[in-house]
């Protein structure tokens, strides 16, 4: 197989090997459903899918009734906006979000306004880093707030900014987007203080299909989905519910991928991306008059543009010479908009990049942009 350099983990990350061995080995010789069988076989599936939510509970600080499996971050959202459209009396919401925003993070918010479903929409100012500035977080029913941008790949202080939102209103309902976060930085859950958290699997080396969905007061919410897996008992006069998480995860779960999740945790918290390369191609691009850097040297991301030269461009010359990175809006198009761009050039890095792609890849960059 030809030799590439993937700078887009951020896109979706490489997968560890043990995480595909796992995989295979739980299609050839475990497989079975959860939830559903008494045979030992069916056994092992419940225990795994335990075990994996117990080390998603222990990889944020979270308790195993507040770990809740859904599809990916998108989903989770999706999901949260539609718990909380089920259990409270929205119709005077406003909700407050950030042009750091993912478009999976506002949409959902955004769809319920166009319903006239809630009343309005702030957008939190940002101060002169695009940080959210935390001294003006406004007054609102709810809060989502993006704990690093996609495109910036800044940490937001999360605790400091629930804080003094909960100082103006108490009952602020916060939602938390850490699906870029929680590829770097340590997630503490009780320590932020959040009402919801999401995260995507696939972004942290697991497979496509599963993502992370802290609840947590889970005891306080009637479910969003229902079906398979989520009732105890049925009768004529309606249903008694199965307790957090089973109640939020109807239907048959991701298996594989919940497999591959607990080894991905395990992988990552053992090497998470080497952000010195980061800051190794910032130098150097940053040499080059023609491009413009969006982020700061000691982000996460590397994100820019270049004078001259259509991100799309760009980004089919390098992939033309086998580097694979990210170019366009990437769902952000708030940021993109407030930098004055309509797109960008994103590179990201994974604990299987080295310093050789990076020369590789500023070699291609100082042929084609001179
Ligand atoms: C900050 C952020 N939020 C949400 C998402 C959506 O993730 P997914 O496509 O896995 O649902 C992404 C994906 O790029 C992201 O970067």
């Amino acid at each position: 197989m030809k030799k590439i350099v993937y700078f887009d983990a951020a896109a979706s990350f490489l997968k560890p090997e043990s995480v595909i061995l796992a995989g295979i080995d739980f299609l050839r010789n475990r497989y079975a459903n959860a939830g559903r069988g008494v045979c030992a076989r069916a056994g092992w599936v419940d225990d795994m899918v335990e075990r994996v939510r117990a080390r998603v509970a222990r990889f944020i600080n979270a308790a195993v009734n507040q770990v809740v499996f859904v599809s990916n971050a998108t989903d989770g959202l999706n999901r949260v906006a539609h718990i909380i459209e089920r259990n409270f009396d929205i119709a005077g919401f406003s909700v407050a979000v950030s042009d750091l925003d993912h478009h999976s993070a506002r949409l959902p918010w955004q769809e319920l306004l166009r319903l006239g479903k809630i009343r309005k929409e702030i957008v939190c100012d940002l101060d002169e880093n695009f940080d959210i500035k935390i001294d003006s977080v406004p007054k609102t029913d709810v809060l989502v707030i993006t704990a690093m941008s996609n495109v910036l790949g800044r940490a937001q202080d999360v605790e400091k900014i629930i804080s003094v939102a909960r100082k103006r209103n108490p009952d602020v309902i916060t939602i938390v987007d850490a699906t870029q976060y929680i590829v770097h930085k340590k997630i503490d859950v009780q320590s932020w203080g959040a009402d919801f958290v999401v995260a995507s699997g696939h972004k942290i080396g697991a497979d496509t299909g599963v993502g992370i969905l802290y609840i947590r007061n889970p005891d306080k919410y009637s479910p969003d989905k229902f079906g398979g897996g989520m009732v105890m008992r049925v009768a004529d006069t309606g249903m008694i519910l199965n307790e957090s998480p089973e109640c939020f995860e109807a239907g048959t779960l991701p298996l594989t991928q919940i497999c591959g999740l607990g080894v991905a945790i395990d992988e990552l918290e053992k090497s998470r991306p080497d952000l010195d390369l980061i800051k190794y191609m910032y130098d150097e691009l940053d040499k080059n008059k023609r491009i413009k850097i969006l982020t700061v040297r000691d982000s996460a991301l590397l994100s820019f543009v270049v004078d001259g030269m259509h991100p799309l461009d760009f980004g089919a010359i390098m992939g033309a010479n086998d580097i694979c990175l990210r170019v366009g809006n990437m769902c952000a198009s708030w940021i993109h908009r407030v930098l004055g761009v309509d797109g960008s050039v994103r590179v990201s890095v994974g604990p299987w990049n080295t310093k050789s792609d990076a020369d590789k890849f500023l070699s291609v960059v100082n042929k084609i942009v001179k």
